[in-house]
């Protein structure tokens, strides 16, 4: 089946630096092709100081809407004129949409994305009553404090090895984040029930956080937002400790789905194995 793009196409597409990789415009092009749609999903890669420029570029009609990815999505808060409460919570965004007055809306779906892969990989978990241990205090953390904060999570800790970085995150967000140091991991992983992965850790398959998951309890679910190699050393711990994991590709296409229906006005078909696609991509199969 050959795909045709005619002049009436609706183009979405991703910009982050470096762009190659990503595994965006394959899990995109693969759910236009299924519906059929006169549609494309482009990969762009701006020079990192001309950013604004590019966004500024497409503002009234070149793009309906752009994924945004490292390391551009503060920026893309920043450029924006409204926001989502999601993406300004979140500080960033990994969605902009462009309306046709120019303006251009920030929202941030890598929160819905952590959810529903919770959701689909853990569907016995409740975190409208779990305490949370995060792991990491960057932009990824912050993403997922905020989602959690929104879907009802009753309290965070948020663990980092520079503690100061911590305490700033769960500055912004109230009583319910509190900032530790991996100090403090052996007292509040027994009384964990979702821990998440979200420092750089265990990318590419090095040897991910110390944290001892053998500490948490047997209803504990521990995620990883890393998701090359797809099986992190951390998860190969939590799962020998017997836990429930949840997966950061799960995350990845989980953020895709309502990225794509916010630019195709429709929503992806189940139809197409996006998680096999993406599998082969990152050679694991
Ligand atoms: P992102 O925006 O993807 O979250 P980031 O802002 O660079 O990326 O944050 C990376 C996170 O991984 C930080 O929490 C960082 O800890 P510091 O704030 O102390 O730097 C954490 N991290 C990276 N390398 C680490 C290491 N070797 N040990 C412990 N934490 C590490």
């Amino acid at each position: 089946m050959s795909h045709v793009i005619t002049g009436g196409a609706i183009v979405g597409g991703v910009c982050g630096q470096p762009i190659t990789h990503s595994m965006s415009p394959v899990i995109h092009n693969a759910w236009i092709a299924a519906a059929g749609l006169d549609a494309a999903y482009v990969p762009f890669a701006p020079a990192a100081e001309r950013f604004e420029t590019f966004v500024d570029g497409l503002r009234g009609g070149a793009m309906r809407g752009l994924n945004v990815t490292i390391p551009f999505k503060e920026r893309a808060l920043a450029v924006a004129d409204t926001a989502s409460d999601l993406a300004r919570m979140a500080g960033a965004a990994n969605l902009l949409m462009f309306g046709e007055d120019g303006r251009v809306h920030a929202d941030n779906t890598d929160g819905p994305g952590l959810l529903g892969a919770i959701a689909i990989q853990a569907p016995s978990f409740d975190v409208t009553t779990a305490p949370v241990v995060i792991l990491g205090a960057g932009g990824a953390a912050r993403g997922a404090v905020a989602a959690l904060l929104l879907a009802g999570a009753p309290r965070i800790a948020v663990v980092n090895r520079t503690v100061a970085r911590a305490q700033e995150l769960a500055d912004t967000f109230g009583e319910k984040v509190v900032a530790k140091g991996e100090d403090a991991l052996p007292a509040l992983l027994p009384e964990a029930g979702l821990i998440i992965n979200a420092t750089s850790l265990g990318l590419g398959g090095g040897a991910g956080p110390a944290a001892d998951l053998t500490l948490t309890p047997n209803t504990a679910v521990v995620m990883d937002m890393v998701y090359k190699p797809l099986r992190t050393e951390f998860l190969r711990r939590a799962e020998a400790a017997g836990r429930l994991t949840v997966d950061g590709l799960e995350m990845l296409l989980r953020q895709a789905m309502p990225t794509f229906e916010a630019i195709y006005g429709q929503a992806p078909s189940p139809s197409v194995d996006v998680r096999a696609l993406a599998l082969k991509r990152l050679g694991e199969v």
